[in-house]
Parts: structure tokens; sequence; C-alpha cells
């Protein structure tokens, strides 16, 4: 349970609190795509200019798609964990060849895309198509277990996270979670 004045007063502290990312200035699905794929093992201050630089090479999944995976690879450097660059890769075909180029918004396409799992389809639906869905990972699950007092598992998790969400503001609840739970609920 989560009430209304605890949601406002999260929501106030983020609008002058929040982290300023190049992710959080569009809502592109595939850049969206794309940050989230570098964001899984890496910390945001290496992400930032390789986001930028990837995007600029690979504005959409067709570019992408139409390299050769050596390539990707070797623009993934420095991120590490090139398995996610070949996944990326992988998706950016299927996103071509089943979906017209576009990213799916629907959480079953999503899942059935290379490297992507609950937490980062559900980041996709919320931060590119503003879908009222709840975000877990580590951070705002530490928050969203200060909440209700316990840390839950997966399944409860998920939708405890889903049913926080203020109607029609799940983007900058699911912001504001990230930042809460990475810079101050530790
Ligand atoms: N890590 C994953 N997604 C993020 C986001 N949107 N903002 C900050 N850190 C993140």
């Amino acid at each position: 349970m989560i009430h209304a004045e605890q949601q406002k007063a999260l929501l106030e502290w983020w609008t002058t609190n929040h982290r300023d990312l190049p992710w959080r200035q569009t809502r592109d699905p595939w850049s969206i795509m794309v940050s989230e794929l570098m964001l899984q093992q890496t910390q945001v201050s290496r992400v930032i200019p390789k986001y930028v630089y990837f995007l600029k090479k690979y504005p959409n999944p067709r570019e992408c798609s139409q390299a050769p995976v050596s390539f990707i690879i070797e623009d993934w450097e420095g991120l590490g964990y090139n398995r996610r660059a070949i996944n990326l890769h992988r998706a950016a075909h299927v996103i071509v060849e089943k979906h017209g180029g576009e990213v799916p918004d629907s959480l079953l396409q999503l899942l059935e895309l290379a490297g992507i799992g609950p937490y980062t389809a559900r980041a996709i639906l919320c931060f590119a198509f503003e879908q009222d869905v709840g975000v877990v990972d580590v951070n705002t699950s530490r928050v969203i277990a200060r909440i209700t007092g316990e840390m839950l598992p997966p399944r409860p998790m998920q939708e405890k996270a889903d049913s926080f969400v203020p109607s029609g503001q799940g983007w900058i609840w699911n912001q504001a979670l990230m930042d809460l739970g990475s810079g101050v609920c530790r």
C-alpha cells in the first residue's frame, strides 16, 4: 500500500533533485532501448558518451541491423560485456524483419527480443511509450522494499511496483524511483 502523500512527496523531490541524463530527453524507443541495454551493467557516467556516439552512428534499428556485427562490437568498446552488443544487433534484425523497423510496444513482443528481460522490457514500455508499469531493478526495488517494509521475491515485487505507479505518471515516477534508489536510498 502506498499513500497519495508519499507519491506526491517523491514526485516533488524529483523535480528539484533529478539527474539530467540524455536518454531522459527523448521518447524515441530505439534510443531508450540502446540506453537501457548499455545501462544494464555499466555505470551512467561511462554510458553517456557511448550512448551519444552509438546513436549518431546507428540512429535506428535498420542502420544497426545492416552493419556487420563486428562493427557493433567495436562500437561497444569501453562498455564491456560484449554479449549485449551481439544481442542488440540480433534484436535489431528481428525488429526490422518482424516489426517493420519499429521497436514494439508490447511486453510479450519485447521479451522475445535478444537481451531483453522483464526489467528492460518494462523500462522501454515506461520510458519510451510512457506506459504505467512498474520498472523493477536493484535500485527501485530497494525503494519499494523501504515503502512496504520487506524485500519481496520478483513476482510480488513486480506486482507491488505496478500498483504503486500513480496513474498517468509512470515515466516520472519510475525515473524518480531510480534516482532515489541509486543516490539516496542505499
Ligand atoms: N539505469 C537504467 N535506466 C536508467 C534511467 N532511465 N535513468 C538512470 N539510470 C538508469
